[in-house]
């Protein structure tokens, strides 16, 4: 397909390989200048295992380490394990997830809320996590950056959270825009809360980005690569104006027996328990070779 040999790899599904082909082809005709790329951060820019081990999501970073207090951990804890099964359930429907993700999200924010926690602290717990940006993404960082191609990283996780582990493993650059929940301080630097309306999972087709004049800004780059790992992820680039050709690109890294049918279904590329962005980056090496 294309050319590219790691879309026919094992572990990559595509449920419509002729419309996927024909994608590919106008975005490589198109070249650079007409692609914007739109990215989700949580187990999509980074990895949901390293070596086989499951990797922190932002949230998660804030439970390991010895920072926070023990009572914040066995909370987020117990959340989590009442929530995650729910966002990650096949059978129920986004409209049936939503106000269950509001509250896990409301819940954990005002139990961090409690922890008045500094922008150092965030940096320590960053450098020491288990969070890690997919192999690859330091390649697909610098080349976006190199050919002037916008990316926004769109996140129901901790802004500030993402911008340390960016900093940390990568180069946060100026063509990358990150859109996420970020922390509120004093005037002491202590954390009070969070800043602007809760961005959780099932509402990235709202909010300030689709009505800031980012995407109007961008409204001559009519090719979008859309990467995530939600179905919630889907609806990040509503806001986008004048898109000629869409390449969504899905990771599935839970429950893929159970899903492996919706997300094919949603995505145009569905790629399963994988540790990279090799199939990204292949795809971006090949619109970058074109003559344009
Ligand atoms: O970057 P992304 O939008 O993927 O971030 C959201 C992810 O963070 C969700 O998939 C969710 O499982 C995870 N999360 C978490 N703890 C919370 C809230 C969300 O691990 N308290
Ligand atoms: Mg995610």
């Amino acid at each position: 397909m294309n050319d590219i040999p790691e879309l026919s790899l094992q572990n990559v599904r595509i449920a419509n390989p002729e419309h996927v082909t024909e994608v590919i082809q106008n975005m490589i005709r198109d070249g650079q200048n007409k692609l914007q790329v739109v990215a989700d951060f949580d187990r999509t820019l980074s990895k949901y295992t390293h070596r086989g081990q499951i990797c922190s999501t932002c949230h998660n970073v804030l439970e390991e380490g010895h920072v926070l207090p023990e009572f914040y951990k066995d909370e987020a804890r117990a959340l989590r394990d009442h929530y995650f099964p729910i966002e990650m359930n096949p059978k129920l429907t986004i409209e049936e997830k939503i106000p269950v993700m509001v509250e896990w999200w409301t819940k954990a924010h005002d139990l961090l809320s409690k922890c008045h926690i500094t922008k150092d602290d965030v940096r320590i717990m960053v450098e020491n996590s288990t969070a890690r940006l997919r192999d690859g993404c330091t390649w697909f960082f610098d080349q976006l950056q190199a050919t002037d191609i916008p990316l926004l990283i769109f996140s129901a996780g901790i802004g500030d959270v993402i911008i340390e582990v960016i900093k940390h493993q990568a180069t946060l650059h100026d063509n990358m825009k990150v859109v996420s929940n970020y922390l509120e301080y004093d005037d002491q630097g202590k954390m009070t809360g969070f800043q602007d309306e809760m961005i959780h999972v099932y509402n990235k087709n709202e909010g300030a980005i689709h009505d800031s004049d980012y995407f109007q800004k961008l409204e001559h780059r009519n090719n979008v690569i859309l990467m995530g790992d939600s179905l919630g992820d889907l609806h990040m680039a509503d806001g986008a104006v004048g898109v000629q050709n869409k390449l969504k690109i899905g990771f599935l890294n839970v429950k893929v027996e159970e899903s492996l049918e919706l997300y094919m279904k949603k995505y145009d590329i569905v790629i399963l328990e994988d540790e990279t962005l090799n199939v990204v980056n292949a795809i971006l090496r090949k619109v970058l070779q074109s003559k344009q």
